[in-house]
């Protein structure tokens, strides 16, 4: 079994893009993914970024629905405390229909606290109360899909399902819809992040799909500790083979020219004035700063390129990945991050088609379940 490829699309729009431009980016991206050969790609969901700026990642799955053959796709994430649980019960189930199974669903507490406080919540910072949202709507979201009768009053919502009247032989008035996922239930991931990550314990608890950001080796040991933990006291097998890491990949024929596309692109571009700010402020950087053994001081760009990312010739992408792996046990499907090659997709599109075709087929996979 090779390690599967897929792509996650947050999805790092220079901020003067138009949403035409970024909607017609993101089903580009679909199409071609799928005619490469990835097996996934995701969609992330933000109401509050400038340089995350796709509000709504299920209007982009259905327009790349119909141009797509056998890539899946997934909403990673759907922000639970924000959406209201029936509603959205009823969309996946609607969607993943459409898709014909072709469809899994990415659930998240959220990352930014303004975009959780436009939708009326003041504490958003406070994760704890945030992934009990999580689980609320879930549990609301699983009875629904079930489609036997119930009302629940929750904590945060109220929701049910009605009974399914029985008329007269000919009159369809009574006859329900139904609008439950693809084969009864969707396939579920959960994105985790922060160090003691309530969302993989959660995960684990639940035996969904554990998705993590590359964010150092401490941070991958911590979430596959607290996910397979939870997964075996709760009787599911913690399999490597389930798990998602997200990462930047980007491979050209040589390591110069790789660098240089990358240092000189939109990677780049986007690093210095977006990501790299951020990656000190969610503490990330101090991960990569001790996996490194390096001093505060030597980060900048080129660092981050050389020390953090897996950027270069096809064989040195492969060593890169699987001395990953070596050190943190490995994943199942490598989640490349998207960038705004809208101006010039020909760079962009030769790496993952080399991702694809010279680097996934080499990758040592773990054993795919751990002790
Ligand atoms: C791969 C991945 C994708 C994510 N996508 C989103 C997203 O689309 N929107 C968002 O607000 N947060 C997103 N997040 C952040 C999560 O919503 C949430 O903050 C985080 O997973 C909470 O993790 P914790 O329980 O480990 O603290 C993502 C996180 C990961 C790891």
């Amino acid at each position: 079994m090779a390690m599967e490829t897929g792509l996650i699309v947050h999805p790092y729009m220079r901020p003067e893009r138009t949403a035409r431009q970024t909607f017609d980016w993101c089903v580009q991206q679909a199409v071609e993914a799928d005619k490469i050969g990835f097996d996934s790609i995701m969609f992330s969901e933000h109401a509050s970024q400038r340089w995350e700026n796709i509000p709504n990642p299920e209007l982009i799955i259905a327009a790349a629905a119909r141009q797509t053959e056998r890539i899946k796709f997934a909403p990673m994430a759907h922000i639970l405390p924000h959406h209201n649980p029936a509603k959205l019960a009823i969309m996946v189930g609607w969607l993943s229909q459409i898709l014909e199974g072709r469809y899994f669903l990415g659930v998240g507490a959220g990352a930014y606290p303004q975009s959780t406080y436009i939708h009326g919540i003041k504490n958003g910072e406070d994760t704890q109360f945030t992934n009990e949202m999580v689980r609320e709507s879930l549990e609301i979201m699983e009875r629904i899909w079930k489609r036997e009768p119930f009302f629940y009053e929750g904590r945060f919502w109220n929701a049910g399902y009605p009974e399914e009247l029985h008329g007269e032989e000919g009159d369809d008035q009574h006859m329900l819809a139904d609008l439950s996922p693809w084969g009864g239930a969707p396939e579920i991931a959960v994105t985790g992040f922060s160090a003691k990550s309530p969302s993989m314990k959660f995960a684990g608890e639940r035996g969904f799909r554990p998705m993590s950001i590359f964010s150092g080796l401490d941070a991958l040991k911590t979430h596959w500790d607290t996910y397979s933990t939870a997964a075996e006291a709760n009787g599911h097998v913690a399999d490597r083979a389930r798990y998602h890491v997200s990462q930047t990949v980007f491979v050209a024929d040589t390591d110069k020219e790789a660098k240089r596309l990358v240092m000189e692109g939109p990677i780049g571009y986007c690093f210095e004035r977006y990501l790299i700010p951020i990656w000190w402020r969610f503490g990330m950087m101090d991960g990569f700063i001790k996996d490194a053994g390096a001093d505060r001081a030597d980060v900048d760009l080129e660092w981050v390129v050389d020390n953090v990312f897996c950027v270069g010739s096809p064989d040195t992408v492969v060593d890169k990945i699987n001395t990953l792996f070596e050190a943190s046990g490995g994943w199942g499907t490598l989640q490349v991050e998207s960038h705004d090659y809208y101006d010039d997709p020909a760079p962009w599109f030769n790496s993952l088609a080399m991702i694809q075709k010279e680097v996934a087929p080499k990758i040592s996979l773990p054993v795919s379940v751990t002790s």
